[in-house]
């Protein structure tokens, strides 16, 4: 089947990366959200990040215009009904994916794949409230999209040999390269990833390090691109501890449960970058870690 026109649910963090990559790709996207600012946000990220690649010689500025133009922003979600894959991109809450899931079934052309950037939610659960288990899949990028090489394909156990072929065939017409991963609570990326973040807030928690302490340590330790607090205020402290309960509570396990200083950075809506206060406040020149 020929993919050429995606949905994309949700133009924050996740989905304007994933617009931006498939429409580079030349892929048609229609982008959906709820509000208009969310839609404005979103389409000024795209522009954003492109002139970056387009300044560092990455993307051609042709390239760029047309793929901007392959872009329409929508806040009717069941425009979406008329594309060939949809990727939802929403917040991580399960009630809100599957309320998306179940506006949109009703309207879907028969050929169309669902597919879910959940980073931990059940993918057989979500497609099992759809009319097509077979048809849809995991399809989990990495922050921020148009840098980050992974793409998680997750097969939940209904579907079909067809449909993780398709996506895998779109995963390679972005460029990027696809790890393949069983439907576990968070997959391959997060199941080991937010366990290490997660240790790093006890870490700081227990007072063993402090924020900078910490982050340097496994910059310069272990040579990880971010310090492990730096990448949960860059990922965002809610989708860390969200992540950490789906772990906690899929897996039964006592060794996930979330850092109780994590909880309360949530409970205080330091969420991180996008709230400008995490483990480090953005609100001056460069972020000054807050413990
Ligand atoms: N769009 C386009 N280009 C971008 C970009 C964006 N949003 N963000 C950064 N870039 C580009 C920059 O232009 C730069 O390009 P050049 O190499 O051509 O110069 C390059 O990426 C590196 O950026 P910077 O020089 O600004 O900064 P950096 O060297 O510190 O790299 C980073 C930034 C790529 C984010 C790097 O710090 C990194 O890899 N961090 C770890 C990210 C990570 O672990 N992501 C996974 C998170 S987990 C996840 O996403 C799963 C989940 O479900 C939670």
């Amino acid at each position: 089947m020929d993919i050429r026109k995606i949905g994309v649910v949700g133009a924050g963090q996740m989905g304007n990366g994933i617009a931006h990559v498939m429409a580079a790709a030349g892929y048609e996207v229609l982008l959906n959200d709820v509000s208009q600012e969310a839609l404005d946000k979103g389409l000024a990220t795209i522009r954003k990040n492109m002139e970056r690649q387009v300044s560092k010689g990455k993307l051609d500025r042709g390239v760029m215009d047309a793929a901007l133009a392959r872009i329409t922003p929508t806040l009717t979600l069941t425009d979406l009904a008329a594309t060939d894959m949809i990727v939802e991109s929403a917040t991580e809450r399960e009630e809100i994916k599957q309320a998306i899931f179940e506006e949109l079934v009703p309207h879907l052309e028969p050929h169309t794949i669902l597919t879910s950037n959940t980073s931990s939610i059940s993918i057989t659960r979500l497609a099992s409230r759809t009319d097509r288990p077979g048809k849809f899949m995991g399809f989990h990028f990495m922050n921020p999209v148009p840098v980050m090489q992974l793409v998680e394909l997750i097969r939940g156990i209904a579907t079909d040999r067809e449909t993780y072929d398709i996506c895998l065939g779109v995963v390679e017409n972005l460029g990027k390269t696809a790890a393949s991963a069983e439907d576990f609570p968070a997959f391959i990326v997060n199941r080991i990833l937010m366990p290490m973040i997660n240790e790093a807030v006890y870490t700081l928690y227990e007072g063993v390090g402090n924020v900078r302490s910490i982050d340097r340590s496994m910059k310069l330790g272990a040579n990880h691109p971010m310090g492990p607090l730096e990448l949960a205020d860059f990922i965002g402290l809610d989708t860390c501890l969200a992540i950490m309960n789906v772990l906690h509570d899929g897996l039964a396990d006592t060794k996930y449960r979330p850092c109780p200083l994590l909880t309360k950075y949530v409970e205080a809506g330091w969420l991180g970058r996008k709230t400008g206060r995490g483990f480090y406040d953005y609100s001056g020149e460069t972020p000054e870690p807050t413990r």
